[in-house]
């Protein structure tokens, strides 16, 4: 019988506990990750030039290609292909002592090697920007599913990921991405949403990279969905 009440006031104070504890306990909050862009919790500031959301898709797009700079090939022993990866070429706070700025910007064996294009004026500015800030691993969330058209929304994500493989000089599958009327023939046969969406039947683009953020491919849905005018 003793045994039995010791058991039962062990349960109840027991259970009071649980009760206690589940009343008292806050939520965690989400833990953001500091390192993905849509998912860090931080907004972007628009004089800062983010890794995560700039350089890394952009460098990898354009030096991680195949036969190139990816984890495979590693052309000349050089990987382009994460911030561990590329820091190497950089220093910190100084553009003109950093390898890395020194190929992009040379006339004589530049990188890309030609008959790649070389990174654009205000692509290097933005490499440029983002050493002299100090090179950091940074991340920020910035995408706006009510801007869905060509120029502002769907153009500058493929520039940043896509057009370094998806070029006249290096067609990637075949499928160029670097102008709108190219762009459009991959958006209305379905390729285009079914690769930046992983669809089943599609190749997971963009290729080695981590999925795009859902906004943005909301965002090309979007466009798709509307047409895929030249707006
Ligand atoms: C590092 C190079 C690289 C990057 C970056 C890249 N692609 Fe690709 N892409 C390829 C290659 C190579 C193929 C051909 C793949 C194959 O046949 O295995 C391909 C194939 C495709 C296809 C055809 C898919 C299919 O299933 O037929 C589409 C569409 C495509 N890419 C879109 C994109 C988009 C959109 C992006 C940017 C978000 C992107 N790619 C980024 C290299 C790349």
């Amino acid at each position: 019988m003793k045994r039995y009440s010791t058991l039962l006031i062990s349960l109840l104070f027991g259970g009071m506990i649980v009760i206690w504890a589940c009343k008292h306990q806050i939520p965690d909050p989400p833990i953001p990750n500091s390192n993905i862009p849509g998912q860090t919790g931080r907004a972007c500031d628009s004089d800062s030039v983010y890794f995560a959301n700039e350089i890394l898709p952009l460098l990898k797009s354009t030096c991680a290609t195949s036969g190139c700079h990816d984890a495979f090939t590693q052309k000349e022993g050089v990987q382009i292909t994460s911030y561990a990866t590329i820091i190497d070429y950089v220093v910190p706070s100084n553009a003109n002592n950093s390898k890395l700025y020194e190929v992009i910007t040379k006339t004589n064996k530049r990188m890309p090697p030609a008959p790649m294009a070389a990174l654009t004026v205000a692509e290097i500015a933005k490499i440029k920007k983002w050493i002299s800030q100090g090179a950091k691993d940074n991340a920020c969330d910035h995408c706006d599913t009510l801007d869905y058209k060509f120029s502002t929304a769907v153009k500058p994500l493929l520039d940043l990921k896509c057009k370094g493989c998806h070029n006249p000089a290096s067609l990637g599958g075949g499928i160029d991405l670097s102008t709108y009327a190219a762009t459009k023939i991959s958006a209305s046969n379905g390729k285009l949403y079914g690769a930046v969406n992983w669809s089943t039947g599609f190749k997971a683009m963009p290729q080695n990279s981590a999925k795009m953020p859902s906004c943005e491919i909301l965002q090309i849905k979007k466009w798709i969905d509307s047409g895929a005018p030249n707006n």
